[in-house]
C-alpha cells in the first residue's frame, strides 16, 4: 500500500483513496466482514481478493451491456480504479426467492419462490438501521428525483435478468442481492450509474442442486467456511483455476488476466 495516497473514506468492507485524476477513485477491498450493522465482525483472510475479482467480472460484463457502472479497471489483487460518483443514499434490493429480512417481515418461509421479482429500497443510514422506505419517501425527501428513480428501476431490472442468467449457467440460484447507485457529474449534468460492488457479500447465492449457501450468510449465520464458498463461486465463474482432480492448494490460486 502506497502511503502517499490520500485515504478519503473507510467503510466496513472497503477503503476509498484518491484516484490519479480528479474524477476517479481507487477502491480497496478489505478482508473485514461485518453483519447486523457491524455488531458481528471478523477478518477473513482472502475475502477481499475474491470479491475484487468477482466484482470485476460482473461490472465488466454490465459495462459491455451498456449498463453504466463506476468500474474502470482492476489495478491489482485488491484494488479497482473507479469513476467518482455522489452516492445516492439507497440500498436497492432485488428479491427473486424469499430469504432474510422479507421472511421475518411477511412471515414467509426461506426458499419460497416469490410471485415475481420484487425491488425494495432501504434508506442508507446506519444510525437508523437502513430502514425500508417507499418510492414516495425517496422522491418526497429528495434522495433521488423521479427521473433518477425510473433509471434506477430500469437498470436494476436489467441487472437482475443478467445476473440470474449468469449464475443459473453455473448452477447457482440468485436468491436476492443489494446494489447501490451514484451520480456521475459532467459539469452541471449528472447521470445515474451502478456503484459500490456486486459480490457474494451483497448477494444470496445457493447451489441449484444442494441449496448450499455460497454467500455471506456463511458468516452471518455461522453456516460454513466463507472463503471456501466464495472460492467455489469464483471457480465456477472461471476466475479460479480448475483443480482437475489434483489435490486442492491450501490457498485459492487466482487465474491471471490482463
Ligand atoms: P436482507 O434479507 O437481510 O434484507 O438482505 C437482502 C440482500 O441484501 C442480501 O442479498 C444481502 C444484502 N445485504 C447487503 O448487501 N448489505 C446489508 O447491509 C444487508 C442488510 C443486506
Ligand atoms: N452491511 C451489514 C453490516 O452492517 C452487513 C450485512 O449483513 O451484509 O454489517
Amino acid at each position: 500500500m502506497k502511503s502517499h495516497r490520500n485515504r478519503l473514506y473507510e467503510g466496513k468492507a472497503k477503503i476509498l483513496y484518491e484516484g490519479p485524476d480528479p474524477d476517479t477513485l481507487i477502491v480497496h477491498f478489505k478482508d473485514d466482514a461485518t453483519a447486523f450493522n457491524a455488531e458481528k465482525k471478523a477478518v477473513i483472510d482472502g475475502k477481499g481478493v475474491l470479491n475484487n475479482r468477482i466484482c470485476e467480472l460482473i461490472f465488466t460484463k454490465l459495462n459491455e451491456m451498456n449498463i453504466p457502472t463506476h468500474f474502470i479497471k482492476r489495478l491489482n489483487m485488491r484494488e479497482q480504479l473507479i469513476h467518482k460518483v455522489e452516492i445516492i443514499p439507497l440500498e436497492v434490493i432485488v428479491r427473486n426467492v424469499a430469504a432474510g429480512s422479507i421472511c421475518k417481515q411477511l412471515g414467509l418461509t426461506e426458499g419460497e419462490p416469490l410471485p415475481r421479482s420484487i425491488i425494495e429500497f432501504c434508506y442508507k443510514d446506519d444510525a437508523l438501521g437502513d430502514p425500508l422506505v417507499a418510492e414516495e419517501h425517496i422522491t418526497a425527501f429528495g434522495w433521488a428525483t423521479p427521473g433518477e428513480l425510473d433509471d434506477i428501476i430500469n437498470m436494476t431490472t436489467r441487472i437482475n435478468d443478467f445476473m440470474c442468467g449468469l449464475f443459473s449457467a453455473i448452477g447457482i440460484r440468485l436468491i436476492d442481492f443489494k446494489i447501490e447507485f451514484g451520480r456521475q457529474y459532467d459539469g452541471e449534468v449528472s447521470r445515474v450509474i451502478l456503484a459500490d460492488e456486486i459480490s457474494p457479500d451483497s448477494c444470496r447465492l445457493w447451489d441449484v442442486e444442494t441449496n448450499r449457501k455460497l454467500d455471506k450468510d456463511n458468516f452471518r449465520r455461522d453456516l460454513g467456511d466463507l472463503v471456501e464458498a466464495y472460492s467455489e463461486v469464483a471457480r465456477r465463474l472461471g476466475i479460479l483455476k480448475e483443480e482437475n482432480g489434483k489435490p486442492k492448494p491450501s490457498k485459492p490460486v487466482l487465474v491471471k488476466s490482463d
